[in-house]
């Protein structure tokens, strides 16, 4: 009986009916950033995870979105990521173009260190290259490590504000307006807070 130290992966492809796995890993993922960054975290209904699924496959269909599992000799997934391609704004002189994103990247906590997410980014960064991409952006958890950094990703500066708190100074209570936009909009508030990773 293999030990997990004894074990290679290789990485494959998801398959269109292998959706409900991909889409399960980002449970496990999401809660373990939660965790450690101290936030709440909850278990995502069966609604939620087919809405999930329901995007993912769409992507899919429209050849925006590429998942990978790296899989050990019975072909059983113990990591998974994909690849999500995503619209950039145009500017005067340049074209919107697309940039791929590398998305919920997660091993299974007994697999890590073996290189199964590195296996994933460096076929990640191949499919993006295949394709003609000349950049491939990600936003680290602060549980990666030094994973994506050793393949040479560099920090870009990025500023976010969390709109549930308001710009500093002007606390958003004093708005008279019906609800927060997130809410008038028909999401949650603590829905429009995630950010992708
Ligand atoms: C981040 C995460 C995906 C890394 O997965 P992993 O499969 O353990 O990653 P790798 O094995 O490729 O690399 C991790 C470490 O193992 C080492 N390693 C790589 N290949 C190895 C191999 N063949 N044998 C032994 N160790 C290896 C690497 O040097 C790396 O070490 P370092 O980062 O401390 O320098 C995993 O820890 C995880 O799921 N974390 C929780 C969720 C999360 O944060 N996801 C990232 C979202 S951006």
């Amino acid at each position: 009986m293999p030990t997990p130290k004894d074990l290679t992966f290789r990485v494959r492809k998801v398959r269109p009916s292998e959706v409900p796995l991909l889409a399960w890993f980002r449970v496990p993922m999401s809660h373990e950033i939660a965790r450690f960054e101290g936030r709440p975290t909850t278990i995502p209904s069966p609604r939620e995870m087919r809405e999930y699924e329901r995007w993912i496959r769409r992507e899919m269909r429209r050849g925006r979105l590429v998942g990978f599992f790296a899989v050990g000799e019975e072909g059983l997934p113990v990591a998974a990521g994909f690849v999500w391609v995503q619209e950039v704004a145009a500017a005067p002189g340049v074209t919107p173009h697309w940039r791929p994103r590398i998305q919920s990247m997660y091993t299974l906590p007994c697999f890590r260190g073996r290189g199964a997410a590195t296996k994933i980014l460096d076929a990640s960064i191949a499919w993006a290259k295949e394709r003609g991409f000349s950049r491939i952006s990600l936003r680290p958890s602060p549980l990666a490590g030094r994973v994506y950094t050793r393949r040479g990703f560099e920090a870009v500066p990025e500023l976010h504000l969390d709109l549930s708190k308001g710009p500093a100074g002007r606390p958003s209570s004093r708005r008279k307006g019906k609800g927060k936009p997130a809410q008038r909009a028909g999401r949650s508030a603590s829905r429009s807070r995630r950010h992708p990773r």
